[in-house]
């Protein structure tokens, strides 16, 4: 930041950089043809959406998952339909040695990582008065540390590399104090990563992209649940849950050199409902 007009002046060094060697055809930019991809999360919901989408694009994918073994032949099937490599691990995001570990063999099996979508999370809803420690800690663990280990030891993989892309599944709850639901914990832990993901697109900025994908409710064991699906009804302007299929052309948009300009963004993907 030039602190005045006769700073503003001075010219840097390397300034401006050359404009990547992207394709100019723009369907020719969501193409990700031996790239390789890591979803967190992966056996189901959004994050098995992300693998899928990955696939199609022609990308590699390693599925992490966490207790759902449904992402090893969730894997199989990606790889024969899309003749792509696909591997399914079984990691506990937030066990640090575990990502460090997984991380390492995903590079040995692949290669290299070029994107990696952190997407595993949970959630305890409660007031934090009727919220156990136990359970704050729990998620604290999960939706924050999972992703603060995840983002740390892929970004040494892209340090190495010299180019990386990352993307956080946030929420927006994260933006939002979600009603009628109290969940101030959960709540907490989304606007954690956000922010998160922002400083690190400035930290990250000479080798690795960082985007944050703020989901409204999608119609997932994550969704909204008894007490809050008709407010969800009523507060999204499109009257319904999404469907992970609606979210997958964000994250293809964001994992490819579609978005080769956009870095730090939070993409809220809601049907509308933090607009009024
Ligand atoms: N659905 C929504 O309305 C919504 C809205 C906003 C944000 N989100 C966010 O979207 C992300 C995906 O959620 P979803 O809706 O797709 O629900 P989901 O199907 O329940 O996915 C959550 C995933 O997180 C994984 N996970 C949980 N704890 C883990 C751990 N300790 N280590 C590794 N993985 C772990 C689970 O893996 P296993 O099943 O293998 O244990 C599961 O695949 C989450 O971060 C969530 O907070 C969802």
């Amino acid at each position: 930041m030039s602190m005045n007009e006769q700073n503003c002046t001075v010219i840097r060094d390397g300034f401006p950089r050359p404009f990547p060697d992207t394709p100019n055809n723009v369907l020719e930019q969501f193409k990700l043809p031996g790239r390789v991809a890591v979803v967190t999360g992966a056996a189901d919901g959004i994050g098995y959406a992300v693998a899928e989408a990955m696939a199609e694009a022609g990308a590699h994918v390693g599925l992490w998952y966490n207790s759902n073994e449904a992402a090893i032949e969730r894997a199989e099937e990606l790889a024969k339909t899309h003749g792509v490599k696909t591997v399914a691990f079984k990691v506990d995001v937030s066990d640090s040695a575990a990502v460090e570990s997984t991380m390492a063999k995903v590079v040995e099996q692949f290669g290299k990582i070029d994107i990696f979508v952190a997407n595993a999370g949970m959630a305890i809803s409660k007031p934090i008065l009727e919220q156990t420690l136990p359970e704050y800690e729990k998620q604290l663990s999960v939706n924050v540390g999972g992703v603060v280990y995840c983002a740390k030891y892929a970004g040494e993989v892209f340090r190495r590399q010299g180019s990386g892309n990352l993307i956080i599944t946030s929420s927006m709850s994260g933006h939002i104090v979600n009603v009628p639901v109290d969940q101030p914990i959960y709540n907490g832990t989304k606007a954690f990563v956000t922010h998160f993901g922002k400083s690190l697109a400035r930290e990250w900025r000479e080798f690795a992209r960082v985007n944050i994908v703020s989901p409204g409710f999608f119609d997932t064991k994550l969704g909204a649940g008894p007490l809050a699906v008709n407010e969800a009804y009523r507060m999204a302007v499109l009257g319904r849950q999404g469907h992970v299929r609606e979210i997958k052309g964000l994250y293809l948009y964001l994992a490819s050199d579609a978005s080769s300009y956009t870095t730090g963004s939070d993409v809220i993907i809601d049907g509308g409902y933090v607009l009024p």
